[in-house]
């Protein structure tokens, strides 16, 4: 058996496409390894958001061609890096053998006998999304507890700092019954709790079982009806496609988990117009508080880029005001950076680099003292837990709080797979410690 290195950088998409990418390898003779130095062939799956993510590619190649001046080993350079600079990285890293796009990783198992073949390279960035997913595999190595799934690709949004639209196309949505026949076999291999991506997931207009349009809300109504699957989550939203029957779904659907990803970027109207994300502050508050009148105990994350080219003292304190008046669970947030071939990029008004890291610390700070207050706010409160994996003391599982977050707790390693009720009693840095509700109520 071969050995294949998956290495993955960027977003949950990237994440699903790997999983997809070592399956198509498993029939042509490719195990997975977690150790570069003993793969046959290597797949950097990778991510061109920002200059950071990009430049990581190259790092990683120039340990790989060291690996390879010693023995053979294929090298294939998937995702978005590949999609936007396809050739360049050729030319830049001669070692690569193989440049796959996101939307034609499906011809994997052709390149890599076209490179046994004839040797050289192989190139594929075209965008034939409908032909991908009917192409993959249907089932495929066993999946954990939770697992993503892809239904909606691609960006037709074109914020003018953002390299997605052009590395992963156009806005293309899978048809229900694809989805759903996707999702009873994850649940059939153990999956008790899906996440549905998208570059733009609640602008999914699949088709549906009727033949006609269906919203992302009707998407999870349906999913929601698979037994034994217990939870549903999806990822990432724009605010301006959050449709009411969504916001509905978040008080009626009981499948679906109170907690919500929704990126806001700036809370400055101008800079807001100038991203061209085509709303202003003040609809993502309305919004906001819409979606807490549906479901009050909604976690609510966001996205932040700070030194937006034009971005002054008055727009980023905007930005704090609005984090301020919102009390996020946890953000990110990112310093602005210039990305080839985006509008934004050629903007006169750059930020000095200095007054960008100002900007992140002062940001940071209050996303991490509300991250830290909703943290706290959960000591003493009762919630599902779904436990996904051993702890690393003895007898310890750890799982997944409704509102993504992790939490211990002991003597529970017998209900992996499973969802039980907690007693929240401990707040850690990165996760929080619950006890089994019978165990506690025996005790007293
Ligand atoms: N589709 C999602 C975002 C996908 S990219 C949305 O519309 O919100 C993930 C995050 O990366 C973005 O939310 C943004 O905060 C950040 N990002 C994208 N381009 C960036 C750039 N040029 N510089 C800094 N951060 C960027
Ligand atoms: Fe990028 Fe904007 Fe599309 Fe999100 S909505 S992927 S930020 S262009
Ligand atoms: Fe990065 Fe591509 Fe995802 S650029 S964030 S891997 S869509």
């Amino acid at each position: 058996m071969k050995k294949l290195y998956v290495k993955t950088y960027g977003c949950q998409m990237n994440v699903y496409d790997s999983a997809r990418m070592a399956e198509l390898l498993a029939p042509i003779g490719y195990g997975p390894t977690d150790v570069a130095e003993e793969a046959d062939m290597v797949i950097l799956n990778t991510c061109h958001i920002r200059e950071k993510a990009a430049e990581k590619v190259y790092s990683e190649l120039g340990r790989l061609k060291k690996i390879k001046d010693g023995r053979p080993l294929t090298i294939a350079v998937a995702g978005c890096v590949a999609q936007a600079e396809g050739a360049e990285i050729v030319a830049r890293a001669p070692q690569v053998d193989i440049v796959v796009g996101p939307q034609s990783y499906h011809r994997l198992p052709e390149m890599i006998a076209k490179i046994a073949r004839e040797g050289g390279h192989a190139l594929e960035t075209e965008f034939p999304a409908l032909e991908k997913f009917d192409a993959l595999p249907k089932d495929g190595s066993p999946a954990g507890v939770t697992a993503f799934l892809t239904v909606q690709e691609g960006c037709d949004k074109f914020c003018t700092f953002c390299v997605v639209p052009y590395t992963r196309g156009a806005e293309y949505s899978r048809t229900v019954l694809q989805i759903e026949d996707e999702a009873r076999r994850l649940v059939a291999r153990g999956v008790r709790e899906i996440t549905l991506l998208g570059q733009n997931v609640n602008a999914y207009r699949g088709e549906g079982l009727d033949g006609q349009p269906w919203s992302l809300a009707r998407l999870l109504d349906r999913l929601a009806r698979i037994d034994g699957l217990a939870r549903l989550r999806y990822t990432t939203s724009h605010p301006r496609d959050m449709a009411d029957d969504l916001i509905a779904a978040h008080g009626d659907n009981p499948a679906l988990m109170p907690y919500l990803h929704l990126p806001v970027q700036s809370g400055s109207d101008a800079i807001l117009d100038a991203m061209n994300r085509q709303h202003r502050a003040e609809d993502y508050l309305r919004l906001v508080e819409r979606i807490r009148s549906a479901r009050p105990d909604i976690a609510l994350t966001s996205d932040f880029i700070v030194g937006f080219p034009g971005e002054s003292d008055k727009d980023f304190e905007a930005t704090l005001q609005l984090v301020r008046d919102v009390r996020y669970a946890s953000a990110f947030s990112f310093k602005y950076s210039q990305r080839p071939g985006t509008p934004a990029a050629a903007a006169r008004k750059q930020i000095p680099d200095d007054v960008k890291d100002t900007r992140l610390q002062a940001l940071n700070a209050l996303l991490l003292a509300q991250q830290d207050a909703f943290k706290q706010s959960c000591t003493g409160r009762r919630m599902d837990v779904l436990f996904e994996k051993p702890g690393r003391k003895a007898g310890q599982a750890v799982g997944r709080s409704p509102y993504l977050q992790s939490v211990h707790v002991d003597g529970a390693d017998h209900l992996i797979g499973q969802m039980a009720q907690v007693t929240i009693d401990g707040v850690y840095p990165n996760s929080l410690k619950g006890t089994l509700l019978r165990q506690k109520e025996l005790a007293h």
